[in-house]
């Protein structure tokens, strides 16, 4: 060959060199591809290079041919290898991009809960009606005959008083129902005997400190039949009180006085605090008050148009809050009102 053609040559091996080079420490598939264009494409290196071929000999084209062939083959498979290479790499790189973190903490779901006084009123509603007691409802917005005087409350007793009674402003007769005795009138009138009612509730007072809401819950429970008795009643209240604390708790009557009821009694059960040795919570007396209760005054059972000479009751009437402090050992009546999750989701767990 003469020194033009080892100029050629080496200038072959030159380009096959710095392609292999550029190839191999190519960043990504994009400035390959640019690489191959400037190398291998219609106007690349290579190309170029083959111009040269007219001024070689008959015999030394071919040969020449060959090795630009051999050249092109070289710098194809290290293009595809390339190719192969950084394919992988890209795909490495995406997937390490979308990686899911697993040891990210998860977003628990928040499931919601009834509030727990409206968990201890289907309870206590639960246990009654187990027993056979129909539950009822009654208007929050009573009238007067209804939440008064027909539960034998005269008109100058004081729970009538501003100072207790919500009155509704556009009409002197209405009020916020202030318990829920005014269902024991409501069943009988719209009922006949034997009736034995189960009524829970929201009550109002106008009442707000530490131990009292200005609404509340009540439950009342009241039986009417031939010959009842307050040996039934406490029968009903001891079965009730061990369902709901689950455990057999001493109960002890007091009398007093309601004007509903004739004779009156104040229940109250061993403390479940401390079994009745004496605490805090029991004041250190052993008991605590839990509802009212009595036989139904003949009064009542009159204005409700039940003839008592022929029929008797026994009713009571208990409030939720305290029932459900006591059961789960809540120290604070706010709790109920404040609407803390944290609080609210302790009960009934
Ligand atoms: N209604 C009474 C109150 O709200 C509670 C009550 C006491 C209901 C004695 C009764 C009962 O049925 O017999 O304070």
């Amino acid at each position: 060959m003469s020194s033009f053609d080892i100029d050629l040559e080496s200038k072959l091996h030159e380009l096959q060199q710095a392609a292999l080079e550029a190839f191999s420490t190519a960043a990504n598939l994009a400035a390959l591809d640019t690489l191959r264009v400037q190398f291998l494409g219609k106007r690349g290196q290579l190309t170029a290079l083959l111009k040269g071929v007219g001024q070689l000999s008959a015999e030394q084209r071919p040969l020449f041919g060959k090795k630009v062939n051999t050249v092109k083959a070289v710098l194809a498979t290290c293009l595809e290898q390339t190719q192969v290479l950084l394919h992988q790499k890209e795909e490495e790189a995406a997937i390490q991009a979308q990686r899911v973190d697993v040891t990210l903490e998860g977003r628990s779901q928040y499931v919601g809960q009834m509030h727990p006084l409206q968990i201890g009123l289907d309870e206590i509603s639960g246990i009654f009606a187990s027993m056979g007691f129909e539950i009822a409802h009654g208007p929050e917005i009573e009238d007067e005959f209804h939440n008064f005087d027909a539960l034998n409350i005269p008109p100058e007793h004081p729970a009538r008083a501003m100072h207790d009674t919500f009155f509704v402003k556009s009409d002197e007769k209405r009020v916020l129902r202030t318990h829920t005795s005014p269902v024991q009138i409501r069943s009988m009138l719209a009922g006949e005997p034997p009736l034995a009612i189960v009524a829970p509730g929201r009550v109002y007072r106008c009442d707000y400190d530490v131990t009292h809401s200005p609404m509340f819950h009540q439950v009342e429970v009241f039986l009417v039949d031939k010959d009842v008795n307050m040996a039934q009643l406490k029968g009903v209240l001891s079965q009730f009180l061990s369902i709901f604390f689950g455990k057999k708790v001493p109960l002890r009557m007091r009398p007093s006085y309601f004007p509903f009821t004739e004779p009156s009694a104040e229940v109250d059960i061993g403390c479940v605090f401390c079994d009745g040795k004496g605490c805090r919570v029991c004041k250190d007396t052993g008991w605590l008050e839990v509802l009212g209760s009595g036989m139904i005054h003949p009064n009542v059972l009159r204005s409700a148009d039940i003839d008592p000479e022929v029929y008797s009751g026994f009713a009571f009437g208990l409030g939720v809050e305290r029932m459900v402090m006591l059961k789960y050992g809540i120290p604070d009546l706010r709790l109920f009102f404040e609407n803390d999750v944290r609080f609210l989701q302790e009960v009934g767990r």
